[in-house]
């Protein structure tokens, strides 16, 4: 076999033969017309030579001693990196050819020698067109194939978006709703405490005074358990005072959560927005059933305000410590953590005079290196269908990279714990719609409820 010397556009031609002097003729009229020419004088020459760099068409001579034309072919197909090269077979006129055999062996086509050399050349430029057409074909296929792929992804992101957009709305009416009735049932316990405490003492000073009971009284006074009614009051009351300012707090948080619910660049307390996150997840960092109460600690650091998506960005927060608290449940479901208590630590901190950081860590269940890889593609998810949508870490990752310029990363060492990093510039620069219109904060969707509904 010889390297073909001429490069040409028109195809590369592997001429396989045992004559000399036919594989002499062919690639001398082949060159001529622009096809680049390997040449093999075996069929064992014409394998090694196709496997190390496959041709456009392959020129089979039938008749060879050792491997013979059928025996190539069928080799060639066997492979598939080799299975679509189109092959012509060459056959001498006395030769028995057997032409049903050579196509069910994957022959494209054949010629008889002694041929016409124009006849060889019009099957050889039908076979390399085809083969053409059906790489253009293929290579269409594939761009097709990855377009649908971005096109899936773009439009779970696009749902989930609006999602969010629309529960953070819903959540800011509720929240705003709620407050003010919770407001002033807050406002009014005070003055109850006061009135009730006023109405004891009266009670009392008649006591004093008129110490002669008429019977109606004395019965009323019996009926109603007056010493009971009189110490349990404070503490309804006390109780009454707790849960009203639960509520209070948890509808600050939510207001603080949705504050905004739209996709607006906003000016946000980093620390207030993790705080009043870890309000909403009470119930799940102090479960009560068999999982146990995590520990949060917060490290914060000196950070001024971030410059953000707000809803956007809390709702980064909020998936990162959603999974950390899943991973711990995880790996207390799998009988870890039996020495140490179920943790979680929230690390703020400027890591340069216009960027911040936070750090998530957990030490939860742990990711493997080959889940690793996977983590922030859309639907990855190794929760029970029903529980987790895969979809946290992907919009997570959408929002911090591409509408924050920033970076999201993730280390992970299985069964002891994983840290979720977000990195992002703090001001202006950060939050952008895209590349080069990033300053214009988008159409606000719905201008009523945004800045009066602050919340406190
Ligand atoms: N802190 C973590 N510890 C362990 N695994 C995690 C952690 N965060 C995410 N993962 C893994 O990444 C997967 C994808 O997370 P996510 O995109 O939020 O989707 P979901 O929570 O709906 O499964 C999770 O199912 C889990 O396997
Ligand atoms: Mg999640």
């Amino acid at each position: 076999m010889t390297q073909a010397n001429s490069n040409s556009d028109q195809g590369d031609i592997l001429v396989v033969d045992d004559q000399p002097e036919n594989i002499r003729f062919l690639s001398v009229m082949l060159a001529d017309q622009g096809y680049a020419v390997r040449k093999s004088l075996s069929g064992q020459m014409a394998l090694t030579a196709v496997r190390s760099l496959p041709p456009d068409l392959i020129l089979l001579d039938v008749n060879m001693p050792d491997l013979d034309g059928y025996q190539v072919c069928q080799a060639l197909q066997a492979d598939p990196t080799t299975r679509d090269i189109p092959i012509i077979f060459l056959t001498a006129q006395g030769d028995t050819m057997d032409k049903v055999k050579a196509f069910q062996m994957g022959a494209s086509d054949y010629v008889t020698k002694p041929f016409q050399f124009e006849e060889v050349l019009v099957r050889i430029r039908h076979q390399i067109t085809i083969r053409q057409l059906q790489k253009q074909l293929k290579q269409q296929n594939t761009t097709l194939a990855s377009t649908l792929e971005e096109l899936k992804k773009a439009q779970a992101a696009l749902v989930q978006r609006e999602k969010m957009i629309g529960l953070g709305q819903l959540v800011a009416g509720v929240s705003h709703e709620i407050n003010n009735p919770v407001s002033f049932i807050s406002g009014n316990i005070g003055h109850v405490r006061q009135y009730a405490e006023d109405l004891i003492k009266l009670v009392q000073l008649y006591h004093q005074r008129y110490p002669e009971e008429t019977p109606e009284i004395k019965q009323a006074i019996q009926e109603m358990d007056l010493e009971f009614v009189t110490s349990d009051l404070q503490d309804l009351l006390e109780s009454m005072e707790t849960g009203v300012n639960r509520i209070r707090s948890v509808v600050l948080a939510l207001r603080i959560f949705s504050r905004l619910g739209e996709s607006e660049i906003k000016e946000i307390d980093l620390h207030e927005a993790l705080n009043s996150i870890l309000v909403l997840l009470h119930h799940r960092l102090n479960p009560g059933g068999h999982y146990r109460i995590i520990t949060v600690h917060r490290d914060y650091g000196e950070i001024p305000l971030l410059t953000c998506y707000a809803s956007y960005f809390n709702q980064v927060l909020l998936n990162l410590l959603s999974n950390a608290i899943d991973a711990l449940e995880v790996a207390q479901d799998q009988g870890l953590l039996v020495s140490e208590p179920p943790q979680i630590w929230i690390t703020t901190s400027r890591t340069a005079s216009d960027r911040v950081q936070i750090s998530i860590r957990d030490n939860g269940i742990g990711i493997s290196e080959a889940l690793q890889q996977r983590l922030f593609d859309p639907f990855f998810t190794t929760k029970p269908p029903g529980q987790g949508l895969g979809l946290g870490l992907f919009n997570s990752y959408q929002v911090i990279v591409e509408r924050h310029n920033g970076s999201l990363t993730c280390r992970s060492t299985p069964r002891v714990g994983s840290e979720f990093i977000v990195e992002v510039p703090l001001g202006r620069s950060g939050a952008t719609v895209g590349q080069g219109q990033g300053l214009n904060p988008p159409v606000n969707p719905d201008p009523k409820s945004s800045d009066q509904d602050q919340a406190q």
